[in-house]
C-alpha cells in the first residue's frame, strides 16, 4: 500500500487535549481547556431527561428543530435587532465547530485566501486548509491584542475570500470596539469578501460593555456567517450543539454541506433548549455577571502573585504574563506548571503561526470558586 499522505501534516493533537491529558496524569487542577466544572441549569437538564423519556430519540430535522430555530430567531431579534428567518437563515449544528467548518467550506475554493487574526482558535486554519485555501495570519500582540487594520488592508487582495473574526476573543479575552466594526465595514464594502464571525462567547462580556455582534450591522450581516455555541452558554460543552446564522443565499449552500457532514444535531437537547428558551429563562442575560464575579475573584486572588494580569473584557479566560517568574518559552513553562505546581494552563504561543516574543499563558476561570482559590494558592507561591 502506498503511504498515506496527511491533509493536515502540520497539526498534532490539539493543545486542549494535550493539556487536559497532562492535567489528568499529574493530578493537576485543570485551568487549561475551556469548559466549566459545573453543570448548566437544572431545569434545562430536566427537560433533556423528559425528552429522552418521551420518544425524542431519532433524527432531528436536518437543518434543526423548528421550535428551537424559532427561539433562536426571537433571541437574535431581541438582542441584536435583526429579523432572521428561522427557516432559511438558521441551522442548528453539532457545536460551533461544525458550523465553522461548513461556513469555510461554503466559500473557500482551492487557492482562495482567508485572513485570520492570531492568536486564533485552533479549528480555523485546518478548516481552511482542508478546503484547499491558504491562511494569511495577522498577529495581535500582548497586552492589547488590537487588530492592525492598516495591515489588514495591505493583506487584502483579489484572492481574499473570507475574513474570520472572533469577539469576545479566545484566547486574548478582548472584545471588539465600535472602531473595529467601522474599520471592517470600510474595508469590505464593495468587495466580494465574506465574514465568519465566531461569537460563541456572545453573552460573556464584562463591565457593562455591549457585545458587538456583526448581526447588528446590516451592511456586515449581509456577508456574514455568525456562529454560536449552546455549549458555552448553558455550561454544556459536551452536548455538542450550536448554530449558524447567515443570509438565505449563503445558508442554502451551508445546509447543502451540513447535510453530508453530520446530517442533523442531537434531538433531545434541541427539544430541551427550545422549551427552556421559550419559557423565558434569563440564564443567558445573567451569564456576563456570573462570569464577571469569577473573573474578579480570580484576579483578586492572583493580586499577590508574580503573574501580571490585565482583566479579561470577555470570555471565561484570563491571560497572565509570567516574565517575572521565568524566562522559559510558554510551552515549557505550561508543562512545568502542570507537572511541578499542579495547575494546568494553555500556552498562548500555540495559537500563532509565528509566535511573537511574549511570555503569556491562559487560565480558564469557568471553575467553582473553591477550585479557583486552590489554584491561586499554588500560583501565588510561584
Ligand atoms: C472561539 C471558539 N470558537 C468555537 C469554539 C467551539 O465551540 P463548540 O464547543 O460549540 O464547538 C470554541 C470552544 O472552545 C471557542 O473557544
Amino acid at each position: 500500500m502506498s503511504r498515506l499522505k496527511s491533509k493536515l501534516p502540520g497539526s498534532g493533537t490539539t493543545i486542549f487535549t494535550v493539556m487536559s491529558q497532562m492535567a489528568l496524569e499529574h493530578g493537576a487542577i485543570n485551568l487549561s481547556q475551556g469548559f466549566p466544572d459545573f453543570d448548566g441549569p437544572a431545569l434545562l437538564r430536566e427537560r433533556v431527561s423528559y425528552h429522552l423519556e418521551h420518544g425524542h430519540n431519532q433524527y432531528a430535522p436536518m437543518p434543526g428543530l423548528p421550535e428551537l430555530k424559532n427561539q433562536i430567531a426571537l433571541k437574535i431579534s431581541a438582542l441584536y435587532g435583526r429579523d432572521v428567518d428561522p427557516i432559511d437563515e438558521i441551522t442548528v449544528t453539532p457545536g460551533a465547530t461544525e458550523a465553522i467548518f461548513c461556513a469555510v467550506s461554503v466559500v473557500v475554493q482551492p487557492g482562495d485566501e482567508v485572513i485570520v487574526f492570531d492568536p486564533s482558535y485552533d479549528t480555523y486554519a485546518p478548516s481552511v486548509i482542508l478546503n484547499g485555501g491558504v491562511t494569511r495570519h495577522i498577529p495581535m500582540v500582548y497586552p492589547d491584542f488590537r487588530i492592525d487594520w492598516g495591515r489588514v488592508k495591505d493583506t487584502i487582495n483579489p484572492r481574499t475570500r473570507l475574513i474570520i473574526l472572533n469577539t469576545p476573543h479566545n484566547p486574548s479575552a478582548t472584545i471588539w470596539r465600535q472602531e473595529d466594526i467601522d474599520a471592517l465595514r470600510e474595508l469590505v464594502t464593495g468587495t466580494g469578501i465574506y465574514l465568519l464571525s465566531d461569537e460563541v462567547y456572545e453573552h460573556i462580556v464584562f463591565d457593562g460593555q455591549p457585545h458587538l455582534s456583526l448581526l447588528r450591522f446590516p451592511e456586515l450581516a449581509e456577508r456574514t456567517f455568525a456562529v454560536y455555541s449552546f455549549g458555552k452558554t448553558y455550561h454544556a460543552t459536551g452536548w455538542r450543539i450550536g448554530y449558524c446564522v447567515a443570509p438565505r443565499s449563503l445558508m442554502a449552500e451551508f445546509v447543502r454541506i451540513h447535510q453530508f457532514i453530520n446530517f442533523s444535531t442531537n434531538t433531545p437537547m434541541q427539544y430541551a433548549l427550545a422549551d427552556y428558551m421559550r419559557d423565558g429563562s434569563a440564564h443567558h442575560l445573567e451569564l456576563g455577571a456570573f462570569y464577571q464575579q469569577k473573573r474578579d475573584l480570580f484576579v483578586q486572588l492572583m493580586a499577590e502573585s508574580r503573574f501580571r494580569l490585565n482583566k479579561a473584557a470577555g470570555t471565561f479566560f484570563q491571560l497572565a504574563d509570567y516574565s517575572e517568574i521565568s524566562d522559559e518559552a510558554d510551552v515549557e513553562f505550561a508543562g512545568r506548571m502542570t507537572r511541578e505546581h499542579k495547575v494546568a494552563v494553555i500556552p498562548v504561543s500555540v495559537f500563532y503561526e509565528q509566535p511573537p516574543k511574549q511570555r503569556v499563558i491562559r487560565f480558564c476561570f469557568a471553575k467553582g470558586d473553591d477550585t479557583l482559590r486552590q489554584a491561586a494558592e499554588r500560583l501565588v507561591a510561584l
